[in-house]
């Protein structure tokens, strides 16, 4: 038992599942001695319900939520959102997973029940007494020790059979590396912003703290008895055990084409974002109380993103997916897990990284920042409205 800060008692928070063409309504209240306020990361609403630091709410204070679920089939992440606040409360405990299905996905047979898990991963650090410390640090949080779905060293009996994993790098500011300790292959079928068009099997997938990615394992070759580790390259840490446990006959095949993107094209003009030091978007700190840009509604946007320095910087945007162009300098490439819909892309030293964007849900306020938790804190965020 360790002390950490939870939503309802639970670390990460409850899974929240709903369906496209639901409603959503969610009480916060506070218990902290410090201000808060819920951001649905991923989920399209309005900015009443979007959980913008100028809603924060004190303690004792409720916030209740209200926002219909219109969107892609996705896993998505709640966590807080307080001005210079969000890194602290993320890494005390406060984050967890808001999973939206939809028919297109549904109608594909994707493993589901015990075989669909969701692997909230991040670092932690604790004291001596096992509590739950945070200790901020300009070039973003690290911990010492990996958490998955709050647990250490878990493991994780399987049958052997088709499994689908909905990860999410809940991290400050940590970048995983992830891979099967037996070098076979996962199946990527989809990302922060649901189903990819087609699924593709990678060996390794890079996440930045804020993205997700949706991956197939396969056990049914595994003998029972036999084991084998999801891993992360960068911090040569042991995230879970995969125990094969029981024998089953499951004759689930993986499908190919998964669901339809259509593409945005044609933007009507470009805006250039540089992520200046580890707290400035384009030389501005954030100020909770200037509006920095205005955005048309419903119009295709080319978003340019670069950074001389001071990377990575995992940048998000808060009320509308992406779809990511191009990357250039620094890896100078695109990888398979950024197709699709995205709302959040990692920004290494000197690269710069294209995408389209465009607003065409809610009118209002909205947020640009660096997923660097401690970036975000120290300013590197900018306000902008959609008009
Ligand atoms: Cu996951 Cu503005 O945040
Ligand atoms: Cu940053």
């Amino acid at each position: 038992m360790s002390s950490v800060w939870a939503y309802n008692g639970l670390l990460p928070g409850p899974t929240i599942r709903a369906s496209r063409g639901s409603t959503a309504q969610l009480n916060l209240v506070n218990g902290l001695s410090q201000e808060t306020i819920t951001h649905w990361h991923g989920m399209i609403v309005d900015h009443l319900n979007d959980g913008h630091p100028r809603y924060a709410i004190q303690p004792g204070g409720t916030y209740s939520y209200n926002f219909a679920i219109n969107q892609r089939a996705a896993m998505n992440w709640y966590h807080p959102h307080p001005d210079m606040l969000t890194g602290e409360q993320v890494a005390m405990g406060l984050a967890g997973a808001f999973i939206v299905n939809d028919s297109v996905e549904g109608a594909l047979g994707l493993p589901s029940g015990v075989y669909e898990v969701p692997l909230v991963i991040r670092d932690a650090k604790f004291d001596t007494a096992w509590n739950m410390l945070y200790k901020p640090r300009s070039g973003g949080f690290l911990g010492d020790t990996p958490l998955v779905n709050g647990t250490l060293n878990p493991k994780l009996d399987v049958d052997t059979a088709l499994y689908r994993f909905r990860v999410l790098n809940g991290s400050n500011s940590r970048i995983f590396g992830l891979t099967l300790g037996n070098n076979e292959p996962f199946t990527l079928i989809g990302n922060d912003g649901g189903l990819l068009e087609t699924s593709v099997p990678v060996t390794r997938v890079d996440m930045a703290n804020g993205e997700r990615v949706d991956l197939l394992i396969d056990f049914r070759q595994m003998a029972v008895g036999s084991s084998v580790l999801l891993r992360d390259l960068r911090s040569g840490w042991d995230f879970l055990q995969f125990v094969v446990a029981r024998k089953v006959n499951d004759t689930s095949t993986i499908p190919t084409s998964l669901s339809t993107i259509t593409r945005l094209s044609n933007p009507v003009r470009t805006r250039n974002f540089s992520f200046d030091g580890m707290s400035k978007i384009n030389g501005k700190e954030y100020d909770i109380n200037r509006i920095d840009f205005q955005v048309p509604f419903g119009e295709t946007e080319l978003w340019r993103f670069t950074t001389a320095g001071n990377a990575p910087h995992p940048v998000h945007v808060h009320g509308a997916s992406f779809q990511v162009q191009s990357r250039s300098g620094g890896r100078g490439q695109l990888y398979p897990w950024e197709r699709g819909w995205k709302d959040t892309v990692l920004l290494e030293d000197r690269e710069t990284v294209e995408v389209l964007i465009c607003f065409d849900a809610f009118k209002g306020l909205y947020l640009l920042h660096c997923h660097k938790l401690e970036h975000e804190d120290m300013g590197m965020m900018s306000n902008f409205q959609v008009v």
